[in-house]
């Protein structure tokens, strides 16, 4: 019956506006009903993840949400045979540390709810290298979570490269980082790579906003400065690398006095070969922004003391890279090269002045959503800047380590 229909019948009386607002209350309470039972009647389901977090030499943490309640374990297949670890779940979130594990290994694993095995999910982790191995490949890219075509595209093109492991550069959800857009903003684009690729998130301006969600789903290795907040500044090796993020929403005094010290502690004792910095505002740029002053103040000075090698940024939404500097001069024996991964899937940015580019600039590319794939050997760097359509807009080098200074430790 049509809404006129139901409207002639009223006037006749058939139907009396009681009936029908009963009616649709009952509707109501029938739908509300099934929303809050579907869990209980469906099969357990994953919601969000699993993700690999804190991957080390002889460990690896497992995190992942299901739609309602209920206990799990994961199956690990090692030499010995299958290994069952309880997750400890907090809600319906659940955290599964498996150690005991060789380094550089890869381990094929799965996740259960008693007898059940979760569909759809699990597959191969792998354990960072031992800090001899001189060979890796990651991505790096930000300012990705709106959610848009973009955005997913690219998160196709970053599992086909193949990374051992994910560092992002902060802008993880906008508008504010909002629990409510993690799953369609971060674990639906990027739901195979997550499942295998440790993921070294940093924390931009917008998840700044509320912060409550990132550090609810992020199990981050607390090794920051002693004063401040646990789980916004970290460190963490892979084979001879050591990166060290930071998050630049710090107020100065804190960056002053409390995470540039701990920048160049965390590398004097480093004896790598590699050195590297991620934080979401930017040093130098030559895009939309100005670079930021906060951390060319504090943080910049501490990094060309520790001899760092590359420093990832994002905030503007595109490409750059600058030649190696010190003191914003250009310097190729033991300057910092500089880049911005920012064009990550968020809407891309016009540079303030598009025609032309600072002689500090190697390359900005503004065009075109892009990632950063860095593969290091004892050869050197190698990096490369793809696009979402695959195009090759920016390879470049950078020879093993020059000698370090008496002022630079390692
Ligand atoms: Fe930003």
């Amino acid at each position: 019956m049509n809404l006129p229909a139901i409207g002639t019948a009223m006037m006749k009386g058939r139907i009396w506006p009681s009936e029908l607002i009963a009616g649709l209350l009952l509707l109501g309470l029938g739908l509300v009903g099934w929303h809050f039972a579907t869990p209980w009647i469906m099969p357990l389901r994953v919601t969000e993840g699993p993700f690999v977090q804190r991957c080390e030499t002889q460990s690896l943490t497992l995190s992942w949400f299901t739609t309602r309640a209920a206990d799990c374990t994961v199956e690990v297949a090692t030499d010995a045979g299958p290994r069952m670890i309880k997750a400890t779940r907090d809600g319906l979130r659940h955290t599964a540390t498996i150690d005991g594990l060789a380094p550089g290994q890869t381990y094929q694993y799965s996740l259960k709810s008693g007898a059940i095995t979760l569909p759809e999910v699990g597959g191969v982790a792998h354990t960072a290298p031992p800090s001899s191995s001189r060979t890796a490949r990651f991505v790096v890219f930000g300012d990705s979570g709106h959610g848009y075509r973009e955005q997913y595209l690219l998160a196709k093109r970053i599992d086909d490269a193949q990374p051992d492991f994910i560092v992002h550069t902060g802008d993880l959800i906008y508008p504010g980082g909002e629990r409510v857009h993690y799953r369609d903003r971060f674990f639906v684009p990027y739901r195979a790579v997550l499942q295998r690729a440790p993921f070294w998130p940093s924390i931009g301006n917008h998840d700044h906003a509320d912060i409550s969600a990132y550090l609810e789903f992020f199990d981050l290795p607390r090794n920051g400065p002693a004063d401040s907040k646990p789980e916004r500044h970290y460190w963490f090796d892979w084979g001879a690398a050591r990166f060290v993020i930071v998050d630049s929403n710090a107020k100065e005094p804190e960056l002053t006095t409390a995470v540039a010290p701990w920048v160049e502690s965390t590398f004097a004792g480093f004896e790598g070969d590699w050195r590297f910095v991620v934080f979401h505002h930017p040093p130098h740029t030559a895009g939309k922004y100005a670079p930021d002053a906060k951390m060319t103040k504090t943080l910049v000075p501490a990094m060309q003391r520790a001899g760092v090698d590359v420093v990832f940024n994002g905030h503007d939404h595109m490409y750059e890279r600058t030649h190696p500097l010190i003191d914003g001069a250009r310097d190729a024996a033991a300057g910092i090269v500089y880049i911005v991964s920012g064009a990550g899937g968020a809407k891309l940015y016009q540079p303030r002045d598009p025609t032309s580019l600072p002689s500090n600039y190697a390359l900005r590319h503004h065009t075109a959503h892009s990632f950063t794939t860095v593969e290091i050997s004892p050869d050197g760097l190698r990096a490369t800047q793809h696009a979402v359509d695959g195009a090759l807009l920016d390879e470049w080098t950078l020879p093993q380590r020059r000698a370090r200074t008496a002022s630079q430790p390692g």
